[in-house]
């Protein structure tokens, strides 16, 4: 248990369901399909070898760093950084863990709010009778109040926004195991019973001029063009899957880790959460949404809803096809309340690291922490309900989902395995371990995570970085909320900057003789 944490997690099943839930999120269900349709069954490939070098060694990290940091005391990736690497500049590396997670959160909880609202809409048949791509694009916009001016404003997502802000709060305000276990004990096998109902359903679907099932199949399976393997951007682009899918890079791993106590297993553990979101993703995600397009769209329309946007699948292509098939309001209904579960149990995942971070290192009480969280949630979220048609979301997520993700994922590989050393960090992730790991993946922690996730951070750079950095491409009219987006991440970083500092000044004792599990802790 975290030196000094009176919460933590109270059984195991509860703790490898939170962590699942951490994992499985919107990035299964909407943006495996946006990302994979295009390139069909070849996707796979980069998926599986990216899932299997870096992906799962570096759960097996976060989980390591997580529970080795705990033991002094730290819930958050800034002390645990510093814990592995006594140097000055560590704790400030650290930040990422803490700033990416919260900055995600203030997008996702948004995105997460249109699966309430459409399960909503789909219940009600509001919708119903808008038969087109085009028709229900624009259903979205009006959803969103995004055909409205400037402020353009809809009380109707503003209010399932509200719905699901509120929820989020109430359930990270109850802690660990009052809050986040319960929650994620309860909707992750509710999730995996509606993904089999839906994945069954579309598996008897009827065949639609002349495509089955197993056509649908094919595109997420069967590689026919191997050439696109030469691409790089195939390969970035299943890194950046991996990595958000398994909310590796965003320190709510770390966080959730920090509640374990000193000799607890993180190797079978981490498998089990890796392995579910795998499951969810692959065999149950895979099952549902590209397979349902292809059937009634055909493979070319497919890719061509998907490289439209990452959502257009799940918010456009589905709700035609629920209207066209057999009880399909009751299905189409399932399929936004499964969005809304799985995001559920990742966003309330994503503002943990931020609360641990006010309790622990500036020493707030929960009821403090949670106020500030959810004042300064409400007063971020604000532009980008308002402004989203500016691309404003897009911005949050390239810096913060994308950039920020693939480069704490660099940091934290090499600051394990090269700066605390994978001897070290091999025998400490093995404390009380229940499956000893192959030494095989010792090599693997050692030399190819962190190296490839190098290369993929500063492959990623090269492409697209410099010309974001200057807007290229932006409309004009876009600019000024794009630097809103930016000053808004900007305002968040000095925050948590002074809150180290602060931390570092006031509590000195805190960052240097804290002493681990069994060393003087409880
Ligand atoms: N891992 C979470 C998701 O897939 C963030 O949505």
């Amino acid at each position: 248990m975290r030196q000094g944490a009176t919460d933590g997690w109270a059984t195991r099943f509860g703790l490898i369901m939170a962590m699942a839930g951490n994992a499985v999120g919107l990035g299964n269900f909407l943006r495996f399909p946006g990302k994979a349709a295009p390139y069909g069954g070849a996707f796979m490939i980069p998926y599986f070898i990216v899932l299997l070098l870096i992906g799962i060694p570096l759960m097996w990290m976060e989980w390591t760093i997580g529970r080795h940091g705990g033991g002094y005391g730290h819930g958050t990736t800034p002390g645990m950084f510093h814990r592995m690497w006594g140097n000055r500049v560590s704790k400030y590396l650290g930040i990422f863990g803490v700033l990416l997670p919260a900055m995600v959160g203030v997008y996702y909880i948004y995105i997460e709010s249109w699966s309430l609202g459409y399960a909503w809409q789909t219940m009600t048949g509001a919708y119903w009778g808008k038969t087109s791509n085009e028709e229900m694009n624009g259903v979205f916009v009006s959803f969103l109040g995004m055909d409205g001016g400037p402020f353009s404003f809809s009380p109707q997502a503003y209010f399932f926004f509200l719905v699901t802000l509120g929820l989020n709060v109430l359930v990270f305000s109850r802690g660990i195991a009052g809050g986040i276990e319960i929650v994620a004990k309860y909707c992750m096998p509710v999730l995996l019973v509606l993904g089999v109902v839906l994945a069954v359903r579309v598996f008897t679907l009827p065949p639609v001029e002349g495509r089955t099932v197993s056509d649908g199949l094919a595109q997420v399976w069967r590689v026919d063009d191997w050439s696109v393997l030469l691409k790089p951007d195939i390969w970035l682009t299943a890194a950046g899957q991996i990595f958000f899918t398994l909310s590796v890079g965003l320190g709510m791993v770390h966080t959730y880790a920090s509640y374990l106590r000193e000799r607890e297993d993180v190797t079978l553990s981490g498998l089990a959460s890796a392995g579910t979101n795998e499951l969810v993703e692959v065999v149950i995600g895979g099952s549902i949404a590209i397979p349902a397009a292809v059937i009634f769209f055909g493979v070319a329309q497919t890719q061509e809803i998907a490289k439209s946007g990452t959502f257009f699948i799940g918010f456009y292509a589905l709700p035609v096809i629920f209207q066209q098939m057999p009880a399909g309001q009751f299905f189409g209904t399932l399929w936004f309340i499964l969005l809304f579960l799985a995001g559920l149990t990742s966003s309330m995942a994503m503002f943990t690291p931020l609360l641990v971070f006010l309790e622990d290192e500036l020493r707030f009480t929960r009821r403090q922490g949670v106020t500030l969280i959810s004042v300064a949630v409400f007063l971020l979220t604000q532009p980008v309900v308002l402004f989203m048609h500016h691309g404003i979301v897009d911005e949050l997520d390239y810096w913060m989902g994308e950039v920020g993700l693939v480069l704490f994922v660099a940091i934290e590989s090499v600051v394990f395995s090269w700066v605390f050393g994978m001897d070290k960090g091999w025998r400490e992730m093995h404390l009380g371990a229940e499956l000893r790991l192959p030494r095989f993946f010792y090599y693997i922690m050692k030399y190819v995570t962190p190296t490839a996730s190098v290369v993929i951070f500063l492959w990623w750079c090269s492409g697209s970085l410099w010309d974001k950095l200057l807007m290229k491409g932006a409309l004009p009219g876009d600019r000024p909320y794009l630097w809103l987006a930016r000053g808004m991440i900007l305002a968040v970083a000095a925050f948590l900057v002074w809150g180290i500092h602060h931390a570092w000044k006031t509590h000195p004792k805190f960052f240097e003789e804290a002493g681990k599990d069994g060393e003087g802790g409880e």
